[in-house]
């Protein structure tokens, strides 16, 4: 386990691979360990962020810049020092590549490349650069949520990228307010970490077995998941409803607490509608926010369909 004092941010993923915890603080770290260029290409200018698996930064590509690219600015992911460290780390990364880069929808991140410094034996992948605020950062400058024109501006088109990943049998398993961007591109859902492909085409991509990672994110897991159940669409409904119900009130629903402690503590019966969003939307996110996943019969795709959401896509 990770100390208090080398933890990640709370909302981040937690992340259990054997091996004794750093006495740094993790941010600190990426920062004082900042490789300089990778791959003879990249160079890397600054943290971006930093998560339980992964740490972001933005890069030049130098070969971009070589060819008078006005532009040449790209994310750069690798996975942290902790993590690093185990042999999966790589495989990892690269299943998170192979899935995310096979996914086509306008509100999904694409990376780019996965590459290798040999020299550093560093794997990582390039991406495109999201220019915005996540989430967890729009709520810290909202406390008090958004109003409905705002909140159903960014509802819909993040409930329409979960339908389409769906509908190709890929589950994401991590969706929480900071792995959503609000880019100047419009809505961006991301970090495919612990993402899945269970059916479809995609089902036979290199992964490696989730259950051995032990990672789970305790605010935002479904508590079947906390029990120890596999991840689930059901699962990525109850991680999307609880980012929508912050969003829409400044409150996550079950005060951030790991879901099976709020269905220990009752807490779904103290549950209010948020005072911004139409009466009519209510009962279907609060269909989705069912701690009881036999209660919690609702698809990202109906969830979107109910709160009026025409799908840009298909
Ligand atoms: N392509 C990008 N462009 C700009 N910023 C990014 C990009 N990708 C990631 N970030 C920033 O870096 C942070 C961490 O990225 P990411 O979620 O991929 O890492 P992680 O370690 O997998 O996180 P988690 O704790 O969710 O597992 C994000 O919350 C975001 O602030
Ligand atoms: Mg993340």
């Amino acid at each position: 386990m990770t100390s208090p004092e080398s933890a990640p941010p709370p909302q981040s993923t937690y992340v259990a691979f054997a091996g004794p915890p750093s006495a740094m603080p993790f941010s600190q770290r990426c920062l004082g360990e900042m490789p300089g260029i990778l791959a003879g290409r990249y160079r890397l200018e600054h943290l971006l962020g930093a998560g339980g698996m992964g740490v972001v930064y933005r890069a030049r590509d130098l070969l971009q810049e070589q060819y008078s690219d006005p532009d040449p600015y790209i994310a750069l992911k690798m996975l942290n020092e902790d993590v690093d460290e185990s042999p999966d780390a790589a495989a990892l990364l690269y299943s998170e590549f192979s899935l995310s880069r096979r996914l086509h929808h306008p509100n999904l991140l694409r990376p780019y490349t996965f590459e290798v410094d040999a020299a550093q034996r560093r794997a990582f992948i390039t991406m495109d650069l999201m220019r915005g605020l996540t989430l967890d950062k729009l709520l810290c400058e909202r406390p008090l949520g958004l109003p409905w024109h705002e909140w159903h501006g960014i509802a819909v088109p993040l409930l329409d990228a979960l339908a389409y990943i769906h509908r190709r049998g890929v589950l994401h398993g991590d969706v929480k307010p900071s792995n959503v961007m609000l880019s100047e591109d419009g809505v961006r859902l991301f970090d495919f970490g612990l993402g899945l492909a269970t059916e479809g085409p995609l089902k036979d991509l290199p992964h490696l077995n989730r259950n051995r990672l032990n990672a789970w994110t305790p605010g935002y897991a479904a508590p079947e998941l906390l029990d120890g159940s596999p991840l689930s669409a059901g699962a990525d409904v109850y991680g999307v409803a609880c980012v929508l119900y912050e969003l829409a009130s400044g409150r996550h629903p079950f005060r951030r607490l790991p879901s099976t402690q709020a269905r220990d503590d009752g807490l779904e019966d103290k549950l209010k509608a948020p005072t911004n969003l139409p009466r009519r939307c209510w009962p279907a996110l609060r269909t989705a926010l069912a701690l009881d996943p036999g209660r919690r019969n609702i698809g990202a795709a109906q969830l979107r369909d109910a709160l009026g959401g025409v799908s840009s896509w298909w």
